[in-house]
């Protein structure tokens, strides 16, 4: 391990052989954190080329089980984003996508961050669970249509090592560590076609649209020397996606998008990503009529009832499908009102997250319990007009301290301007 923190320490590219060796070696504690830490520093410094970032991708995929997904029947599709603020997509997507025949095997997280992961915003619905056997997953996708299992250690356990390591040797920004750690877990978890979100700007990794592309195509080129129909959406993250960040109001805003009443970014985010799988999948011929295929599924009510069903699936009270009002709610509501005017000129999303971490939405450590109820509604996003005293967002908070805490906390997230700035797309690219 020494020789090979050197040669990378010294700008040499690193064989499949010296890759497999430190992927395993550091898996089964042979080799320690600090080399590990000298080894990940050199490459954050030096990068890795295509041939380095594939084979750690192999490698890391075969550090542990992988699925094989071959007992579901039919075309089986997976998504993956880079992360964001309020990110719901999973809620609106999966049960659009299982409402036109493809099949959706997810394995989720939970997550430190802003607010918790899919699964934590799934456990809104009483008695919900993502704990099951490998036989209650594979039966409740071939009979729903998709389903969400917790993400066990057994997959990819170099990754759960290497992640840990990497958040605090300030070297999670290296784009082959980044692309070998999602691509690795997405392939061991056995899907044909996978369709990547990659996020760009202040509430995600990549600042800048040439840094997605090339974090895009990388993630591209892995899937395809895999075999997977791989394809990746490039969209804006400078602003949190649709209007809610918090677990159960995440899930009203899902919910909304499937009943048809919530449009914009997260509904666009996900016809663009449903049809990219409908058409990877053969399931349509062009991306309108794909578009049509998934337009359909809310309108007639096909694609909420697939929610339904899940919910119940997985143990949960699906009640809540059809009447919101029993998620989970906070105590306060709190309006975040203006202290100037003029239209928005740019929000930080990241800070945004931040509110919601603070309120109790999102875990700071892996210990925190989530208040599920906690959160915010954004009223203005960027290029919206706001007259001073209007109400930016409402706070959702368990108590009067922390709503007016956040409220301080989320105007010092906007940045407004006298004229309305030019309309930056919401996609900014998609690399097949
Ligand atoms: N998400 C991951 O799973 N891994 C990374 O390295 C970055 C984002």
């Amino acid at each position: 391990m020494t020789e090979l923190i050197a040669k990378k320490r010294d700008g040499f590219a690193l064989s499949k052989e010296e890759i497999d060796f430190m992927v395993e070696g550091y898996t089964r504690g042979e080799i320690p954190d600090y080399q590990m830490s000298a080894m990940l520093m050199a490459m954050y410094f030096r990068g890795l080329d295509k041939e380095e970032t594939v084979n750690l991708t192999m490698a890391m995929m075969h550090s542990g089980d992988t699925i094989d997904l071959s007992g579901i029947t039919g075309i089986k599709a997976d998504k993956h984003s880079t992360g964001g603020v309020g990110d719901k997509t999973s809620l609106v997507l999966c049960p659009m996508v299982a409402a036109q025949g493809v099949k959706m095997a997810k394995m989720s997280g939970r997550g430190l961050g802003h607010t918790g992961g899919t699964i934590d915003k799934l456990e809104s619905f009483p008695g919900f669970s993502c704990e099951m056997t490998t036989e209650k997953f594979f039966e409740n996708v071939n009979s729903v249509g998709f389903a969400i299992a917790a993400q066990t250690a057994d997959v990819v356990p170099a990754d759960k090592k290497l992640y840990a390591l990497r958040d605090v040797t300030g070297t999670v920004a290296v784009r082959g560590l980044i692309v070998s750690s999602i691509m690795s877990k997405k392939l061991a978890a056995g899907a044909d076609i996978i369709v990547l979100d990659v996020k760009v700007g202040s509430g995600s990794f990549m600042k800048t649209i040439e840094d997605a592309r090339l974090l895009a195509g990388e993630m591209v080129e892995v899937g395809k020397a895999a075999g997977r129909k791989t394809v990746a959406v490039m969209t804006d993250m400078d602003s949190p996606l649709g209007c809610c960040v918090g677990n159960a109001l995440e899930v009203k805003e899902a919910i909304s998008a499937l009943r048809g009443e919530t449009k914009g970014d997260l509904l666009e985010l996900c016809l663009t990503i449903g049809s990219n799988i409908l058409l990877e999948g053969g399931i349509a011929e062009s991306e309108e009529k794909a578009r049509e295929m998934l337009v359909r599924s809310i309108e007639d009510g096909s694609a909420l009832k697939k929610l339904a069903e899940f919910v119940e699936a997985q143990g949960g009270d699906s009640a809540a499908v059809w009447d919101t009002s029993l998620l989970p709610e906070a105590p306060i509501k709190y309006e975040a009102l203006s202290t100037c005017s003029g239209y928005v000129k740019s929000m930080q999303a990241d800070g945004i997250g931040l509110v919601s971490l603070q309120l109790g939405g999102g875990r700071v450590t892996k210990e925190s319990e989530i208040d599920l109820g906690v959160g915010l509604v954004l009223h203005k996003k960027t290029g919206d007009f706001v007259a001073e005293g209007e109400s930016l967002a409402t706070i959702h908070a368990s108590s009067m301290e922390k709503a007016e805490k956040a409220a301080e906390m989320l105007r010092k997230c906007y940045e407004f301007s006298a004229e309305k700035g030019e309309d930056s797309p919401f996609i900014k690219g998609i690399v097949r």
